[in-house]
């Protein structure tokens, strides 16, 4: 039986203030019957680290430098974020994929140098509106992950993969329970003939999922937990999700 996993994507939201209630809200609705963990912007890493040190949430960023160290301005490596406690990296969000130009093998990249520092990559994959339409869903995910089954290797079973159709991100429209699970019943496939431990790795679904549907698609066989955006962040909405999921 694999543990779920809930994780807030906070974006490109926050402020000293804001992330102070709000991580105390969290703390405050525990305890949690999943594995929980938020990713916030880099800047506030370090207030994460503070207000949640020695409790069993867990903390990470929503970003990696392929590279380890060097002349990269405004990158920030694995390294760094494992001097911060970071327990994850976002990569291959379809935000930076689309807004940033990251392609497949840029995500494989950064996937490989997190987890080369001992931090679990959160590799997102998905597809468009457009590629739905057209039928080429299963095409894009597949191609996507291939990336990153062939970069990290015999490490593939460390990472965690989430689904997040884009056109479920952000707009309130979220993906049915059947369609979630035959996305993510394809990714473990995938995942089974390149890895033994494929049946144990986590897969999350993202896209506008809120307490009023997490409990369907988090009850679907191959959905085990929510990478959450806007709901991430109201304590009480994140803490409802994160019930669902226990
Ligand atoms: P929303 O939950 O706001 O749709 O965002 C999902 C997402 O992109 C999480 O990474």
């Amino acid at each position: 039986m694999r543990k779920k996993l809930v994780v807030g994507n906070w974006k490109m939201h926050g402020s000293h203030s804001h992330n102070a209630a709000l991580l105390a809200g969290i703390v405050a609705g525990r305890p949690f019957g999943c594995d929980v963990a938020v990713c916030v912007p880099f800047p506030y890493l370090g207030e994460v680290a503070v207000a949640w040190a020695g409790s069993e949430l867990r903390w990470g960023a929503q970003d990696c430098s392929a590279h380890e160290q060097g002349a990269y301005t405004g990158e920030v490596s694995a390294a760094m974020l494992a001097d911060f406690g970071c327990r994850y990296a976002i990569v291959g969000h379809s935000e930076r994929r689309a807004m940033h130009g990251e392609s497949d093998q840029l995500v494989a990249d950064k996937a490989k140098a997190a987890l080369a520092r001992g931090i679990t990559p959160i590799v997102c994959v998905g597809e468009t509106l457009g590629q739905r339409e057209q039928g080429t869903a299963q095409a894009t995910v597949k191609r996507q992950l291939s990336a990153v089954i062939h970069a990290l290797g015999h490490c593939v079973g460390e990472m965690v993969v989430a689904y997040e159709p884009v056109w479920a991100i952000g707009t309130g429209v979220t993906a049915t329970p059947e369609q979630a699970q035959e996305m993510h019943a394809l990714i473990r496939a995938q995942l089974r003939a390149a890895t033994a431990h494929a049946a144990a790795m986590t897969l999350l679904y993202g896209g506008s999922m809120k307490p009023e549907n997490a409990p369907a698609l988090l009850a679907q066989q191959d959905i085990d937990g929510g990478l959450i955006g806007g709901a991430a962040l109201k304590a009480a909405d994140f803490i409802a999700i994160c019930r669902a999921a226990g």
